[in-house]
């Protein structure tokens, strides 16, 4: 568990879920036999759980997979208007410092698993963090470019085409470490989108 990680949602994921939801889409929808349902959405690495429950309140099912669970806020629980729930293997949509975690030998395998479990048609919303630490430093965190995101998502195995980029922009608001020894904002928040027409339509 992360112990010093952040007591709130960032506020960048926040305003990325309310002015860019002509991109990301409504969090209700239609299955294909019309019944109406709550689109998932996983936070892998969710650390304390934070955005979890902003997820939640945006009224997607949230879905959370985390390594050491002992510090969680959560709970198995409906919060808001969606429902939390705790799974054992990944499936995706918020990438928040998980990306950054993970050893970079294991970077292929993060963007291979994450585009098999986007649903067609799905989002996957990456807070890129840190961009400004040194590359030669050891992690965790491991610095990130926005290179990296693009080289591994792009290029997530031979037969899944990757997902596409959409939109990549400089937050407003970020957490204060997202910003550089001059307090300029270095995290930048990208929507990836999948559309393959031969992925099954999950929700
Ligand atoms: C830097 S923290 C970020 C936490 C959270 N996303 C945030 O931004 O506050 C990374 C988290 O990923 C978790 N983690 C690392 N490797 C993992 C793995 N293979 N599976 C699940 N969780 C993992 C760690 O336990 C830690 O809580």
């Amino acid at each position: 568990m992360w112990k010093d990680g952040p007591r709130f949602p960032n506020p960048a994921l926040e305003d990325t879920l309310i002015h860019r939801h002509s991109i990301i889409g409504d969090p209700i929808v239609e299955d294909a036999q019309a019944n109406r349902c709550r689109r998932k959405a996983l936070v892998p690495g969710c650390g304390r759980g934070v955005d979890v429950l902003l997820i939640a309140s945006f009224g997607y099912n949230a879905y959370v997979e985390e390594a050491r669970t002992s510090d969680l806020y959560l709970s198995n629980q409906a919060v808001g208007r969606g429902s939390i729930t705790f799974v054992q293997a990944m499936r995706s949509s918020l990438d928040r410092q998980f990306f950054c975690a993970l050893s970079p030998s294991l970077r292929p395998e993060w963007a291979l698993r994450q585009t098999q479990l986007l649903a067609s048609n799905g989002h996957l919303i990456c807070l890129e963090y840190p961009r400004h630490r040194d590359a030669s430093e050891m992690g965790p965190p491991w610095a990130v470019s926005s290179e990296d995101y693009r080289e591994h998502l792009t290029h997530a195995g031979e037969k899944n085409s990757g997902p596409q980029q959409q939109i990549r922009m400089v937050p407003d608001r970020t957490h204060e470490n997202g910003r550089d020894a001059n307090g300029i904002v270095q995290d930048r928040v990208a929507i990836w989108h999948r559309c393959d027409e031969g992925h099954r339509k999950r929700y």
